[in-house]
């Protein structure tokens, strides 16, 4: 079995101004040492208008956080007013991009289709993809999670290569567990995630699906992040609301101290 490198990401969401967020990466920053960064990747995803903000604070202090943005769109420039493209954040030295979250399904009318047309940009500007995945409650209560995410998946990742596949994320994140205080049991979070990663196999190959990092995402604390971590199949964690205070979100990251 490959040795996946876990993978933890704070998604900020729409919350910090770019000086708050230079405060929050500096803060989380001094809270973590260089054994956590040797053991696991951390990237922030702070809100555009902050990116180069961050970006010159993680380079001046020579911070081994990542740099994350929480959108882009597939057109490399052109007359698409308001959107921001995947070459535009690589010149910030993005390394992450989270792609069709759940909220962007919701409210922007993300589809699996313009998801692979986005993550498919992403990784031509030569960054990964964190692509989002996970059922509603009406779903789970209809048995139908497995199905809706294995739907997900294969829309997300349609005519991708194996290498492709293999150096991107995807983050099950179960849409009535998402800032709800509730969480998917770890146990189902396991199965979910060993599932996605057949599915990846089944469309790929087996040195893809050993690679692809699968992280889990909604409600994720310092709590309760050792069980999911404990999960074969999950490789790290998508974090929102805990990932907006660095003493929490350096705790998820140190979770295995
Ligand atoms: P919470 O951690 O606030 O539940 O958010 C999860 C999430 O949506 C991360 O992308």
């Amino acid at each position: 079995m490959t040795d996946r490198t876990p993978l933890i990401v704070g998604n900020w969401k729409l919350h910090a101004n770019h000086l708050e967020a230079i405060q929050m990466v500096q803060k989380l920053s001094y809270r973590l040492d260089p054994d956590d960064y040797d053991r696991v990747e951390v990237v922030v995803a702070p809100p555009f208008t902050a990116l180069r903000s961050v970006q010159v604070v993680i380079e001046q202090d020579h911070m081994r956080i990542g740099l994350g943005a929480q959108d882009v769109y597939w057109e490399a420039e052109g007359a698409f007013t308001g959107e921001v493209s995947a070459p535009m954040l690589a010149k910030l030295a993005v390394d992450h991009v989270i792609v069709g979250h759940s909220e962007r399904r919701e409210h922007f009318g993300e589809t699996d289709e313009t998801v692979n047309k986005k993550a498919k940009a992403v990784i031509a500007s030569e960054m990964a993809p964190i692509i989002c995945v996970g059922e509603s409650l009406d779903q789970r209560e209809a048995g139908s999670a497995e199905q809706v995410v294995v739907t997900q998946v294969k829309g997300a990742l349609a005519r991708f290569s194996s290498d492709e596949v293999g150096a991107l994320a995807i983050a099950y994140e179960p849409i009535w567990a998402i800032g709800t205080g509730r969480t998917a049991l770890p146990d189902d979070a396991g199965l979910i995630t060993e599932i996605i990663r057949d599915t990846v196999r089944d469309m790929t190959d087996s040195s893809a699906a050993e690679s692809v990092r699968i992280l889990y995402g909604g409600s994720v604390n310092p709590g309760n992040i050792k069980e999911f971590m404990a999960k074969r199949h999950i490789d790290g964690a998508l974090v929102g609301g805990a990932s907006l205070d660095p003493d929490k979100f350096a705790a998820i990251v140190r979770y295995w101290k």
